[in-house]
């Protein structure tokens, strides 16, 4: 606690005020400089890079080492020229994070995909080296803004497997309500247990 004060008063004192505030945030682990831009189809690779190291991560132990190595990479290259290209549905927004220019992480939202549950969050990832300072929410709520702004006022739904418990931490956190429990499909045919998550409304998400 001292050395927090210590570092506020330096801050204060020896910077111009916006660079203070910044070496702030980022000692708390505050993220105050993420931009979220809706992706295009130029985003495919970037999208599919994100998807991949991602993935490597978090999903080691529950997909084989080589489809994640070997097999992953090209398998999102394709899945994301595909969900970003110009004939891809109009209610489905993929959403990219970036801090100080380099891509860090994305969302997919589909708005009003399902009567009963709403609208679906279906992918959701940071890269690895920059899990922890804000993004992933600032990505939710950005896709939380999306659905608003595009009427969808029925709730926000989304899958994770049930032994992914960090996500499961995250979404607590974000406020969702772990419902029903569901076989997932996963790649290679490989069936995993998910758990749904859900959120009664963007609105929610949003504040
Ligand atoms: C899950 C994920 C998107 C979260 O993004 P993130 O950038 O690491 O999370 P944030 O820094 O935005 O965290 C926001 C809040 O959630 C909390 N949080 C993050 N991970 C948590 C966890 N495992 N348990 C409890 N709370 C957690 C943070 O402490 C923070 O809380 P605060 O309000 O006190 O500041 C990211 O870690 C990720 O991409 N994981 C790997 C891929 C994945 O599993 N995606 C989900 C697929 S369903």
């Amino acid at each position: 606690m001292r050395a927090l004060v210590r570092q506020l008063i330096w801050c204060l004192l020896k910077t111009p005020y916006a660079e203070a505030r910044a070496a702030f945030s980022s000692y708390m682990g505050i993220s105050a400089d993420f931009q979220v831009r809706l992706a295009t189809p130029a985003d495919a690779l970037t999208v599919a890079d994100l998807h991949t190291r991602s993935w490597q991560t978090a999903y080691r132990g529950i997909m084989s080492d080589a489809y994640l190595d070997t097999v992953a990479p090209e398998e999102r290259r394709v899945a994301w020229t595909q969900k970003l290209s110009a004939s891809a549905p109009g209610n489905r927004a993929v959403l990219l994070a970036e801090r100080s220019g380099c891509p860090v992480g994305f969302v997919c939202v589909v708005a009003d995909e399902d009567p009963q549950w709403g609208s679906f969050i279906d992918n959701l990832h940071v890269i690895p080296e920059q899990q922890g300072s804000g993004g992933g929410r600032q990505l939710l709520r950005a896709a939380a803004t999306w659905l608003i702004g595009r009427g969808a006022v029925g709730p926000v739904y989304l899958w994770v497997l049930e032994a992914n418990t960090p996500a499961r931490g995250f979404y607590r956190r974000m406020g969702a309500v772990e419902t029903t429990p569901g076989w997932r499909n996963m790649p290679e045919g490989l069936r995993v247990p998910g758990v749904r998550c859900t959120w009664t409304a963007a609105s929610t998400l949003a504040d």
